[in-house]
């Protein structure tokens, strides 16, 4: 017999607008009464989920496996048919998108804060996915948006919790739940794409002079990332850690980069690992960082894009390329060079999704250590270190004499296409008044012109930048024509460098300045050159953009939190 359905009332909540990612709050804020459920009613107020089929999962973290018995019974009350879960609450961004677009579900609901710190005190989120896999467009979560700030009531199902751990088909209520294998999915995936069999030759031949070491912040990727390197390509156990998941990651903060990853960063160092890669809390970020050898998000996407022929997914050709705006263009420098079609999109994976549904993208990624193609919808954190280790086993397949590591590939693509130098400097939870007077400062230069032409002069290393441009970054989606203005200020030089401002869309805490900071240098210029430490290729620029754009007096801060 169907349980009764029951319709409860409620309050608006105030701030419950999803970002680009989803409404992400602290725990706390979630574990208000009425308020989990106020949100889920808002999106299933929003969409047309009855009689369809509907993807759960998240990164695993605490107040996740609630969410997921408040899904289900506020789900089943709105008509869902049915429920694909991952178990026990899992599945990685990445694994959900692929999962929606397997078994053409309707839509989604992940249960993750992507690389935000989680447990009782720290950070929650809840983000819709439509059927293509990727995130929910603007006009759906404006809409959700809008149901939260009217809500007076949801509907909801009484019925005893799901137990999540066990695989299999349920009836539950008048809807279906189907706990499915988190894992198993995502491994045919990248099995389909990546060649398995040559990656697992050069690592076995090489288990001593090539080891391999992912660490999983204790995030999502752990159990994915133990089917694919232990049990696939048989790597040794001892080649992943911190791979349990767990609802607090730790206590860690599990976002790949140089700063945040240092449990990655020291075992690498300690054991002269030669390749070590981590990802984050919901598996969809990356890092590649070998001993000696950091690969800079931007230079990784290029590389990959270089590389696409080793990897049998794109062996039918590259339908073309694209970045974020405040990426380096080294991937532009590969697109021009194979004539593929590329594209500069503002900062968020949802630009990328129209590009790649109208079949003219390919492969892409940022600079906030995002990585993917068009076999989903999202980025891919362990897409990209499984096409790392293809690239090396391709390149090494045509180097039977010298073993090539990340440094030789690296230097390789520098030696073709030149060096796009790239760092960030991020300013965490500067004053709002100081960051928009920043804005202001240089809003006010673009209107007046006063810095066109400028010459500026390095104090430490006599370099000369004179401004060729200065502009505030707007994208036309090729495909749907929609418009973003306001994308960040970028300030370009006329030896092609370049430095962008930009205020963070995802910060929790008063605002978040980043600065991007750019040079190339041509081939012609040498390996001595085209070897140097980011930091030192980038002394002279960034001492001219920290000057020009004040930013130190208007944010009343000397040192950047982050540099990556
Ligand atoms: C999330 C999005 C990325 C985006 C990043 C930018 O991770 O998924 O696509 O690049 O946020 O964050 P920011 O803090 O710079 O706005
Ligand atoms: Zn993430």
């Amino acid at each position: 017999m169907s349980p009764s359905i029951k319709e409860i009332s409620t309050k608006p909540f105030d701030g419950q607008k999803p970002g680009t990612s989803g409404l992400r709050k602290r725990v706390k804020v979630f574990q208000q009464e009425h308020y989990t459920e106020n949100f889920i009613q808002s999106i299933f107020d929003s969409i047309e989920a009855k009689g369809a089929t509907l993807v759960i999962g998240g990164d695993g973290r605490y107040f996740s496996p609630e969410t997921v018995q408040t899904i289900l019974k506020i789900g089943s009350a709105n008509g869902v048919a049915k429920f694909i879960v991952g178990k026990d609450a899992i599945l990685s961004t990445p694994a959900a998108s692929n999962v929606i677009r397997k078994y053409k579900a309707y839509g989604g609901i992940l249960l993750t804060a992507s690389h935000n710190p989680g447990g009782p005190d720290k950070d929650f989120g809840i983000k819709y996915n439509v059927s293509n896999g990727g995130p929910a467009p603007e006009n759906v979560t404006d809409k959700i948006y809008e149901k939260t700030k009217t809500i007076q009531s949801y509907k909801i199902i009484e019925a005893p919790p799901v137990d999540l751990s066990k695989i299999g088909e349920f009836s539950y209520g008048p809807s279906q739940v189907s706990i499915i294998d988190s894992v198993a999915d995502y491994v045919v995936l990248l099995e389909s794409i990546f060649d398995f069999p040559l990656i697992k030759s050069f690592l076995t031949s090489h288990s001593n002079d090539f080891r391999v070491l992912f660490d999983g912040l204790h995030g999502v990727t752990g159990p994915y990332a133990q089917a694919l390197f232990v049990d696939k390509l048989g790597l040794p156990k001892t080649s992943v850690q911190n791979c349990v998941p767990l609802p607090d990651f730790g206590g860690g903060h599990p976002d790949p980069n140089l700063t945040y990853a240092h449990t990655l960063v020291e075992a690498v160092e300690k054991n002269g690992i030669e390749f070590g890669a981590a990802s984050d809390g919901d598996g969809d970020r990356n890092m590649i960082y070998g001993k000696g050898a950091f690969v800079t998000p931007s230079d990784s996407v290029a590389i990959i894009a270089h590389w696409a022929d080793a990897i049998p997914y794109f062996k039918n050709g590259v339908k073309g390329l694209a970045r974020s705006m405040p990426t380096s263009k080294a991937i532009d420098l590969v697109a021009q060079k194979k004539g593929f079609e590329y594209f500069e999109v503002p900062t968020g994976w949802k630009f990328f999704g129209n590009l790649m549904d109208a079949g003219r993208l390919s492969i892409c990624g940022e600079e906030s250590f995002g990585t993917g193609s068009d076999h989903i919808r999202e980025k891919d954190g362990l897409w990209a270190v499984v096409a790392w280790l293809n690239i090396l086993a391709a390149a090494n397949r045509d180097s039977p004499n010298k073993l090539l590591g990340i440094n030789d590939i690296l230097h390789a693509h520098y030696e073709t296409y030149g060096r796009s130098f790239f760092s960030r400097y991020d300013y965490e939870e500067v004053p709002s008044t100081g960051a928009n007077a920043l804005v202001a400062h240089l809003n006010l230069a673009l209107d007046s012109k006063s810095l066109d032409n400028s010459t500026h002069t390095s104090a430490s290393t006599g370099q000369k930048f004179t401004v060729s441009n200065l502009y505030n970054f707007a994208y036309t989606d090729p495909i749907d024509k929609s418009v973003s203005k306001n994308q960040g200020q970028v300030i370009t030089f006329d030896d092609g460098s370049r430095v962008v401002f930009r205020l963070s869309g995802t910060g929790s805490e008063g605002a978040t300045v980043r600065m991007y900071v750019e040079r190339y240098v041509a081939p012609e210029a040498g390996a001595a050159e085209l070897k140097r430490e980011a930091a030192d290729g980038l002394k002279g620029l960034i001492e001219v953009a920290l000057e020009l754009s004040k930013l130190k007096d208007f944010l009343g801060v000397d040192k950047p939190t982050v540099i990556t």
